[in-house]
């Protein structure tokens, strides 16, 4: 689904942060992405969401040369890889429902044909009783899922997660790992970057470990 071919990049004039960076992430496939702080995770999963362009290498998205892509031929790319980031960028004067709604919004869609979807997502991932909250009122875990929801209403087929248990605490950990494992068995790709080792410890995946800006797969 995703193929990166000798991928390098650097940032301005510095050194390289990723070199020869060869593998490919498998539609319905679950992996890891590891490595200790500094390592690149982050750098590569904006690369895979085509938000940072590689200095050297090719990648394919879907099938086409990302490098070849027009502008006006990304949305539709992007709307099938759902990200969770970071820092959740979920907007503080929307509600959880007008937040994870957003990307339907966005693209025009009605909102009685969305309504009971974002609802049923927003309960699945436990939120059920916070539809009407903001966000200053979430605690970081109920941001955690707020943002996933978000990242899955557009049902991507390819999910990518950055450090999505880095703010909650080990039960929860394991309650979202298990909430990525059921999206994946009904068919979406997911890439979890986390130095988490603990959580990595509880199921059997493929991992990708960067370190010194190269890349070790474990399948
Ligand atoms: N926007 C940026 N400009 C310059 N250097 C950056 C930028 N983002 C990340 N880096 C550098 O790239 C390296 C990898 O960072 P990052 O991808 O954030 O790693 P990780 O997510 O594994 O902690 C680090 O050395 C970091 O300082
Ligand atoms: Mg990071």
């Amino acid at each position: 689904m995703i193929r990166f071919e000798n991928v390098g990049l650097r940032y301005d004039m510095g050194p390289e942060v990723l070199r020869d960076l060869t593998f490919e992430i498998r539609a319905r496939s679950f992996q890891f992405l590891t490595g200790p702080s500094g390592a690149g995770k982050t750098s590569l999963l904006r690369m895979l969401f085509l938000a940072l362009r590689p200095t050297r290498g090719t990648i394919t998205v879907l099938g086409r040369d990302a490098a070849t892509l027009k502008r006006t031929d990304l949305p539709a790319i992007r709307r099938r890889i759902g990200v969770v980031f970071q820092d959740f960028r979920l907007l503080d004067h929307m509600t959880t429902y007008e937040n994870v709604a957003l990307p339907l919004r966005v693209r025009g869609k009605d909102e009685a044909s969305y309504r009971q979807d974002v609802i049923d997502l927003i309960r699945w991932v436990g939120l059920g009783d916070r539809l009407d909250a903001p966000p200053l009122v979430l605690s970081g875990g109920e941001k955690q899922r707020a943002a996933i929801a978000r990242a899955l209403i557009d049902q991507p087929d390819i999910l990518l997660a950055d450090e999505p248990t880095g703010n909650v605490d080990p039960p929860l950990a394991r309650r979202l790992l298990r909430l990525f494992m059921e999206l994946n068995r009904t068919g979406t790709a997911v890439v979890i970057a986390t130095h988490d080792l603990a959580l990595m410890e509880q199921v059997e995946a493929r991992r990708l470990v960067l370190g010194d800006g190269r890349l070790d797969i474990y399948d």
